[in-house]
């Protein structure tokens, strides 16, 4: 037998942009209940549940205090790497609300590195023109930041902010087209249980294990994109998914792949290929800090040129590198790379070598949930915010660190819009069971993605893919990997249905039958049934 209860918001997902958004709403004395499928933090946990845990560069942010860089050249930056689908309106009150998201993080608890004088230091990624990423633990920012919020989030929980763990969302519950709360199972657990609310916020975060080998965690399987589809809500720029160009190659691994800094690169690291030819030379002004499209499309124009498996990350630059990167070190003796480069069987704890073989991974969902400056969808009491999101500040490539950022400031936003919302009616409409669904196998499923759906796609290959996916086998959703294999089945042929669109190559999204950048390319809306909403 199912419980119901009832809150003034439902947050669902419990990283950056749910856990702040729980904490700001609660402070505004909001009852709030955050439904999350794995663990808010628990440090003795092998496996997080959050990309934001995993995070390692840092978080982009303009210090007030900083000469060499503003606010106009943060906005310029991120419009630069969005390769024309950056919508402006949107950036600059997301990147002007950094700074006060920050102290209010630190006042939380988060600990950055410092100097000696007690000033953030400051490092570079990918299409920042100057250095403005802060980070914590050398390279462990997002373990510094999931800790702090959930600490807090665990300091703060009474009865007006609930945390339940292991709870993985089934459905919204919609009354005449509005939201007005959702239900879950924990764990494999049949029974459905249901929280009613006015607002909802949906923060699942990404998408990678659409793809074999990807940097996310397990559990980013894109449920908000499926659950917010199956309520009616447009997304827009999903073909956008950006592959990063350092992940730890491991010949035939699967599942979660240990990511290699574009901070390394930032600190003197240096992309080349077997023969120690520059990967990216030629390519961008940039060049190894280059937007991570383009990196990513110069490893792999240099693999097809070489015919091998891996470029190589060569770090002999990059001073005191075990030290500075301690995440991306323990990656790399955890995969057993030797310290000549080769993959050995067993874990390491010799010498990190000097050169690290990396292939892009998929990393990052930059398209997702159209939502508005509030963060409010086309539906009516739902909310997003963090990566399931689509504010518009990504266009058609994210610039590096700045989806911490869009986390942190968005979800402070989607709770001030909650606290807007408080008092709204609440129409308590019968709890679904969970029917069968559509669901790939998610081998299947993920080979097919790789293969044709990743950095190059062109129309055969996609039509080929949305044929299976069309003809997906409906089954039985008695565990929570069937409910995350069908919201991959889902995701995955709209991210399909907006490749198959784009006829053009922009940004993370390459046509090798349309290799050109169409001077009128727009971002373009779907909805549940795959076809363009609006343009
Ligand atoms: P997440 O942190 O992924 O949290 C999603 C939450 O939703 C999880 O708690 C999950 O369990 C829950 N959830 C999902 N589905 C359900 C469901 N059905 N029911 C209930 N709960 C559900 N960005 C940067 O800006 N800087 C970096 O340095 C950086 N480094 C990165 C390194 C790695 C290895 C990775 C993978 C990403 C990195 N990113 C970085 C990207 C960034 O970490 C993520 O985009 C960001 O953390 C997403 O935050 P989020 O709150 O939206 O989602
Ligand atoms: C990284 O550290 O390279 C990841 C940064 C990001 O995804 O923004």
């Amino acid at each position: 037998m199912g419980k119901r209860a009832d809150a003034d918001l439902v947050v669902i997902g419990a990283g950056i942009a749910g856990l702040t958004a729980a904490l700001s709403a609660a402070s505004a004395g909001l009852r709030v209940v955050v439904l999350n499928k794995g663990p808010h933090w628990k440090p003795d946990r092998h496996e997080q549940s959050t990309s934001t845990f995993y995070a390692q560069g840092g978080i982009a942010v303009v210090e007030p205090d900083n000469p060499e860089d503003s606010i106009d050249l943060h906005v310029s930056d991120t419009l630069a790497a969005g390769a024309g689908l950056t919508d402006a309106d949107a950036t600059r009150p997301i990147v002007a609300d950094a700074w006060p998201a920050i102290v209010e993080l630190v006042a939380r608890g988060a600990d950055f590195d410092r100097d000696a004088d007690g000033a953030f230091r400051r490092t570079r990624e990918g299409g920042h023109s100057v250095r403005r990423i802060i980070h914590a633990g050398g390279d462990a920012t997002g373990a510094q930041v999931q800790r702090a919020l959930g600490q807090a989030v665990s300091a703060a929980s009474n009865m007006a902010l609930t945390c339940i763990d292991d709870a993985v969302v089934t459905d919204l519950l919609l009354a005449d087209g509005t939201v007005v709360g959702a239900t879950y199972r924990v764990a494999d657990a049949p029974d459905v249980h249901a929280v009613y609310a006015p607002t909802v916020l949906l923060a699942t975060g990404g998408a990678g294990h659409l793809y074999a080998a990807t940097t996310n965690p397990a559990g980013a399987t894109a449920d908000g994109i499926a659950l917010a589809l199956r309520a009616g809500a447009l997304v827009a720029d999903l073909e956008f998914i950006q592959f990063h160009p350092t992940m730890l190659y491991v010949p035939g691994a699967r599942g979660r792949r240990t990511l290699i800094s574009e901070a390394v690169r930032g600190e003197g690291g240096r992309l080349v290929d077997a023969g120690g030819e520059s990967v990216t030379a030629g390519v961008h002004p940039m060049g190894d800090l280059a937007p991570r499209d383009v990196v990513s499309r110069a490893v792999e124009a240099s693999l097809d040129r070489s015919g091998d498996d891996c470029v190589f990350l060569d770090i002999s630059d990059v001073d005191d590198f075990e030290r500075r990167f301690p995440t991306v070190t323990a990656g790399i003796r955890a995969a057993g790379l030797a310290d000549d480069g080769d993959i050995r069987s067993a874990p390491g704890a010799g010498a990190v070598p000097q050169r690290i073989p990396v292939v892009p991974g998929a990393h990052y969902l930059c398209g997702g949930v159209v939502a508005t400056p509030s963060g409010q969808t086309s539906v009516p009491g739902l909310l997003v915010a963090g990566e399931v999101a689509r504010t518009g500040l990504h266009g058609a490539n994210r610039l590096a660190s700045n989806s911490l950022l869009e986390g942190l400031v968005m979800g402070r936003k989607a709770a001030a819009q909650a606290v807007r919302r408080r008092g709204m009616p609440v129409v308590e409409v019968a709890v679904p069971s969970v029917g069968q669904r559509a669901a790939l196998d998610r081998k299947s499923l993920q080979d097919l993605m790789s293969g044709s759906v990743a950095l190059r796609r062109c129309a055969d290959g996609l039509a080929e893919v949305a044929a299976v996916l069309d003809a997906a086998p409906r089954r039985a959703m008695g565990s929570v990997h069937d409910l995350e294999d069908a919201a991959l089945t889902l995701t995955a042929r709209a991210v399909v249905a907006a490749a198959l669109a784009r006829r053009e190559s922009r940004g993370c999204h390459s046509r090798t039958d349309y290799p050109d950048t169409d001077a009128t390319g727009v971002s373009r809306t779907f909805g549940y049934d795959g076809s363009v909403v609006a343009e």
